[in-house]
């Protein structure tokens, strides 16, 4: 069966019908057959038996029976490295990645070099990127002072590391209660990294399990109670939560994410420093809880944390092996392969990989809506493959999910642009900055 559209290749800025699909939206009646319209850039309408009175004339028409259609996913935390890190990626190899798993709008950290903590570097990595995007994106940017809150009001949201990892943009609690502070002012999302570097254990570690120990889980829930502490009217995001137990510290009101790694890797894989990262990976048993907690909608969001390292560095001695790892065009095919396995509902899979990571941001993305972005996603959920390195094309060369099973979307349109084709990327640069819907 395939998506092809019956016309030329790229841009068709005019109507296309999808018929007979699944359409995997709550709001489209989930799960149910049905068609879409797109009318150039944006979805026109959907619905069953849409055109059971005919199709316009003059519509080009893609048949999708047997297939499912959904928004576009949206990764609000990846690391795409450019500019200063691009021997481990860069825009547009990060972002065709992206499009090969389904993920059609991206949010990049501001630790890339020089790192965005200033107005200047902000608009820098704007001019940048500008162009070399094969999706949607935003930046993140690190406010190191109130004053710097201001200055850099124009990213799509912030991030404050409450602990040293990749980049060293720690700040104290201090300056942090001041940022958080002065982003509520402006209405801000601020995104942290919580992890107490004071529960941290000394030590060379050499295993995932002794990295675990090394940042215990008490460290991270220990930094979300000082967030719920400091928060005031702030809007807060914790970054990657890896356990039950940093949950249960989330106060009321602040949204939670979490990556693929920490829900389907743990401790017990052979990864070596492959499978170094921060927050750790933890055991089994955590992994399971964080799963149910995922599964019951316990969790807002999905989040990659696409952090690629060479693979020169990730063979350095363990305690010497930067932390990160890539995960930008494994995550929709995982996690609908559980959905699959009925692990997981298709709801909850759209749900916090598209509609609540958009809301989170306040950006126009995730949903298939009349007058929204025609940006979406065709997939045969009976196609499972193997994951491969080759398959997700990261500048890296490797991938920690190497030889688990995932289902890859087969065609992805972004703005009504087709990008994806057959599971190969067939557009550059057609990405462009996402704006916020003021509040
Ligand atoms: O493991 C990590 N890697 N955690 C972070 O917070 C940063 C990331 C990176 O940029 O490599
Ligand atoms: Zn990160």
């Amino acid at each position: 069966m395939s998506a092809a559209r019956q016309g030329g290749r790229g841009r068709d800025p005019e109507r296309v019908a999808y018929l007979n699909a699944r359409l995997l939206d709550p709001a489209s009646g989930l799960g149910t057959e049905g068609d879409l319209l797109t009318d150039g850039e944006m979805i026109a309408d959907f619905g069953p038996g849409l055109f059971k009175d005919g199709i316009p004339e003059g519509t080009q028409t893609v048949d999708c029976a047997g297939l499912c259609l959904a928004p576009g996913l949206v990764d609000m935390h990846v690391h795409l490295r450019d500019p200063g890190l691009t021997e481990k990626e860069d825009f547009p190899s990060g972002t065709r990645s992206a499009a090969l798993g389904g993920v059609t709008t991206v949010v990049d950290m501001p630790n890339t070099r020089p790192p965005v903590t200033t107005r200047a570097v902000l608009q820098d990595k704007r001019t940048r990127v500008r162009g070399r995007a094969a999706v949607d994106y935003g930046l993140f940017a690190a406010p190191r002072s109130e004053g710097a809150v201001s200055q850099l009001r124009d990213a799509t949201a912030f991030k404050v590391y409450m602990a040293e990892s990749t980049g060293n943009l720690q700040i104290d609690a201090e300056t942090l209660g001041a940022v958080l502070h002065a982003s509520a002012e402006l209405g801000r999302l601020v995104v942290a990294h919580a992890e107490d570097e004071h529960r941290f254990r000394k030590g060379q570690p050499a295993t995932l399990a002794g990295h675990s120990e090394s940042r215990p889980k008490e460290s991270e829930a220990s930094a979300i109670r000082s967030l719920g502490a400091l928060r005031g009217e702030a809007r807060v995001h914790i970054a990657h939560v890896t356990c039950a137990e940093a949950l249960a510290a989330v106060p009321e009101g602040v949204t939670t994410e979490v990556t693929p790694h920490h829900l389907l890797l743990d401790t017990g894989r052979p990864l070596q420093a492959f499978g170094k990262v921060n927050p750790p990976l933890r055991s089994p048993e955590d992994r399971e809880a964080l799963w149910d907690a995922f599964a019951a909608g316990r969790i807002d969001a999905l989040a990659t944390d696409h952090a690629p390292h060479t693979r020169e560095e990730k063979e350095e001695r363990f305690d010497e092996a930067p932390s990160g790892l890539p995960g930008i065009a494994t995550s929709f095919p995982l996690l609908l392969r559980q959905v699959r396995a009925e692990r997981l509902s298709l709801e909850r899979l759209v749900d916090a990989m598209a509609s609540r990571p958009a809301e989170i941001l306040g950006i126009p993305k995730g949903r298939i809506e009349v007058g929204a972005d025609a940006d979406l996603v065709v997939v045969d959920a009976r196609r499972v493959v193997k994951i491969t390195a080759r398959r997700v094309r990261y500048k890296c060369g490797w991938t920690p999910f190497e030889g688990m099973e995932g289902v890859f979307p087969s065609t992805v349109y972004l703005h009504g642009e087709r990008i994806v084709e057959d599971g190969e990327p067939i557009a550059e640069g057609a990405g462009r900055p996402v704006t916020r819907i003021e509040a």
